[in-house]
């Protein structure tokens, strides 16, 4: 009997449920396969490829929802954007200053980087007005942590509950330079200060307490802005007033997206995968980290570097995990693999704790309340902590209903919990992977053998 992975729609307009059955025989995962573009380049590239002087071309993009949204907005400021795919994307940019007055509210759906990022430049662009907005989850996700060191420049930017939460209003002005100490990691908080630097005469610095994801500073600089990067306090500077020029970007395979082969395959017994072309920037290997020292069977097979950012193959063979604590610096780096890091921690034999990962509360949904529900749902044993959770694996899962709550890692991470269960289990709203990996329901087809 083969097993079955089963997309029915419910009836409900864009609404699915994914049924996974896992046959009494067991299953195991093979294969050679790829991930989709990393989502932080991919949203980058569109962003610098628009407000640069010349063509910018993308190879790799990811097609997903979260990048669409992106490049609809900048198209709506006049960038001239060809059709998504992922071989090659043109892009004609409109040169530093230009973006233009949108005739209409700018939506950046479901995805937190477009609308963080983008703030930093529409709050520059002098006497121009912008209004942003986002669907629901957005429009629940704090903003102050990029409105406040963009009023700190002089920023004028209205919106409910103190401009904290989206729909905004933006009237442009011209900044003034600043060094702001972020009291969180976050790349969309670092990216969105040096966004509006980018346009601000003079220095303008952004201190973090841990390195988050780097990859604005290593593209800014491809383009060809003057950035300084102070390794030892975290801080990057960028003087402004200087003209990006449009570039080839090669968008690696997102790790985020591969880490939930990773761990499918370390828990699935007799399972062997290899990811290739996957970005292995250091401010996003924690995922790898972890679950070596969980025990995991995962070896670099080459290494390379493509258009600034370090790419490898990844194969990972299924072992026996034991648990561990993550706490500390290593969250930023990993913020993104923390729910399905936790499917692993409930198949590791011990008691997983991770700490300091409180972020994951503020993501598309509260990611620690959810995966602490719905694991616990199908028998796991986990314990929800203000700032993480605390998982003792080695108890069998079952099959049951649950939901993603329209949280695209969410809904990956639960579909590979279901690979190992001894019944059928629903995952309701699970076509919210679109968001980041629209083929991840084919891809789990193609490598299930039984
Ligand atoms: C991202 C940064 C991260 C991450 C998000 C993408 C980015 O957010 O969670 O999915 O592209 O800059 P924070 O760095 O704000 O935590």
């Amino acid at each position: 009997m083969s097993a079955s992975v089963i997309i029915v729609d419910t009836q409900q307009k864009f609404r699915h449920k994914l049924i996974i059955k896992r046959p009494s025989s067991g299953l195991s995962l093979q294969g050679c396969i790829r991930v989709p573009g990393d989502k932080s380049i991919s949203h980058r590239a569109l962003m610098l490829g628009a407000i640069a002087q010349g063509e910018t071309q993308i190879q790799g993009l990811l097609l997903g929802e979260d990048p669409r949204s992106t490049a609809s907005c900048f198209q709506a400021m006049g960038a001239e954007i060809s059709e998504l795919n992922t071989n090659l994307v043109k892009i004609k940019g409109i040169g530093l200053g230009n973006l233009q007055e949108p005739p209409d509210v700018l939506n950046a759906g479901n995805s937190g980087t477009t609308l963080r990022l983008m703030l930093g430049l529409l709050a520059s662009h002098q006497g121009r007005f912008f209004t942003v907005t986002g669907d629901s989850s957005l429009r629940s996700r704090p903003m102050s942590r990029v409105v406040k060191p963009l009023q700190q420049m002089g920023a004028q930017i209205w919106g409910r509950k103190n401009a904290s939460i989206a729909p905004l209003a933006i009237q442009g002005q011209s900044l003034k330079a600043t060094h702001y100490h972020s009291p969180i990691a976050s790349a969309q908080v670092k990216s969105c200060v040096l966004l509006a630097g980018l346009m601000t005469e003079g220095k303008t610095t952004v201190t973090e307490p841990a390195l988050s994801r780097d990859h604005s500073e290593r593209m800014l600089k491809a383009f060809g802005a003057k950035l300084d990067i102070d390794s030892d306090t975290n801080s990057v500077t960028i003087t402004g007033g200087t003209q990006l020029y449009g570039q080839n970007v090669i968008v690696p395979g997102d790790i985020s997206s591969a880490a939930f082969w990773l761990v499918a395959a370390a828990i699935v017994p007799d399972s062997e995968l290899t990811i290739e072309n996957v970005g292995v920037n250091p401010t996003r290997t924690g995922i790898l980290e972890a679950l070596e020292m969980m025990g995991a069977d995962i070896v670099r097979e080459n290494q390379w570097e493509v258009a600034g950012e370090p790419v490898a193959n990844l194969r990972v063979r299924s072992s026996k995990l034991k648990s561990c604590t993550i706490a500390g610096d290593i969250i930023p780096r990993m913020i993104d693999e923390i729910p399905i890091l936790a499917v692993a921690a409930v198949f590791a034999e011990g008691t997983t704790v991770i700490k300091d990962a409180a972020e994951l509360r503020v993501k598309e949904s509260d990611r620690i309340a959810v995966m602490t529900q719905q694991l616990n749902k199908m028998g796991a044993k986990v314990t929800e902590l203000p700032d993480g959770m605390e998982i003792t694996g080695g108890t069998p899962l079952t099959g049951v209903d649950l939901d993603s709550f329209t949280d695209h890692r969410i809904a990956m991470s639960l579909a590979i919990a279901a690979l190992n269960t001894s019944d059928t289990t629903n995952i309701d709203r699970a076509e919210a992977a679109s968001i980041s990996y629209p083929d991840f329901f084919d891809t789990l087809k193609g490598i299930i053998c039984s």
